[in-house]
């Protein structure tokens, strides 16, 4: 088993290999998507929608990405993992972009980070790929951009809107970041981006033309039956399953039926209990001053 590493990722993309992502959020799906082999795993902002039942993507703060990287990065021991940058960590400086960055690679054990822009971000990017920090850019449909996009929408529909992504995709590449995420985007664009740049691409909404997909997890196990957006594939139906296991729990407890023996654990000796009388008295105790008398014989 080999780690899959920047210069892992760039030696996929020249060699053809499409490259795997998934979101991440905690250690049990952690393992879990490693050991199926995925390279690459996103704890992305989209925690604030799929973890925190938030609207969109804004309240998530370096905070959350951090305890959720903590986590996954427990879990994995070959995929390489993002950290996403959340809304305004990186957007006013960069100064606060590196030591938002910073503190994510370091307290959250991630080993690189994700940021949403273009060109207006090249400085930046080049300041965090100097200071040792790899850097994943992300162009198209931007959902921190979501109130300035008027939505989750498309992007680069028209040849003005698509010059612009391929401008951003390329001041990205130039100013240093390792990859780019092409979200929300016509896939003939997406494809001349990805043949075009050097480093790799990772569509999400993008079409089959990029060097690598990703998913957010929960969609790809369809956990939420009322989500289901043209570019998401479900490769399970989660929540029938969920509800399903869930529902046979119910059902077995109200009856009596769980837990059975076999799930029930047996005494060395059969148990002695004291005499009513004293657990009587005991309780008398407790009720009369409120206080604690655990067990003293009367
Ligand atoms: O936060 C996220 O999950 C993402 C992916 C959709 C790329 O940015």
């Amino acid at each position: 088993m080999k780690k899959v590493t920047i210069p892992s990722l760039q030696a996929m993309k020249a060699a053809g290999q499409r490259i795997t992502m998934l979101t991440c959020y905690d250690a049990t799906f952690a393992r879990l998507v490693d050991d199926a082999g995925v390279d690459m795993v996103l704890v992305g902002d989209s925690l604030g929608m799929v973890i925190q039942g938030q609207s969109n993507t804004l309240p998530v703060t370096v905070e959350d990405i951090i305890y959720h990287c903590r986590a996954v990065s427990r879990g994995i021991r070959r995929a390489h993992v993002v950290g996403d940058m959340p809304f305004m960590s990186y957007q006013v400086n960069a100064d606060d972009a590196l030591r938002a960055a910073g503190r994510i690679l370091r307290d959250g054990n991630a080993e690189s980070v994700k940021l949403e822009g273009g060109e207006e971000l090249a400085e930046t990017v080049r300041r965090m790929t100097r200071a040792g920090i790899p850097v994943m850019g992300h162009v198209g449909l931007t959902p921190q951009s979501v109130h300035a996009m008027g939505g989750f929408v498309v992007q680069g529909r028209d040849e003005e809107s698509a010059r612009r992504i391929w401008h951003d995709a390329r001041a990205l590449q130039e100013a240093g970041a390792y990859g780019l995420v092409l979200e929300g985007i016509p896939q003939a664009l997406a494809a001349a981006i990805s043949e075009r740049l050097a480093i790799p691409t990772i569509g999400i909404g993008a079409g089959p033309g990029c060097d690598g997909q990703v998913l957010v997890l929960y969609d790809l196990l369809g956990l939420n039956a009322d989500f289901k957006p043209k570019f998401v594939k479900r490769y399970a139906e989660g929540h029938a399953t969920v509800k399903d296991a869930v529902g046979r729990y119910i059902a077995e407890v109200k009856a009596g039926t769980f837990p059975d023996e076999a799930h029930s654990f047996q005494s060395k000796k059969p148990v002695v209990l004291p005499p009513e009388r004293q657990d009587a008295r005991l309780l008398m105790d407790l009720d009369a001053d409120g206080t604690p008398l655990y067990g003293a014989p009367v």
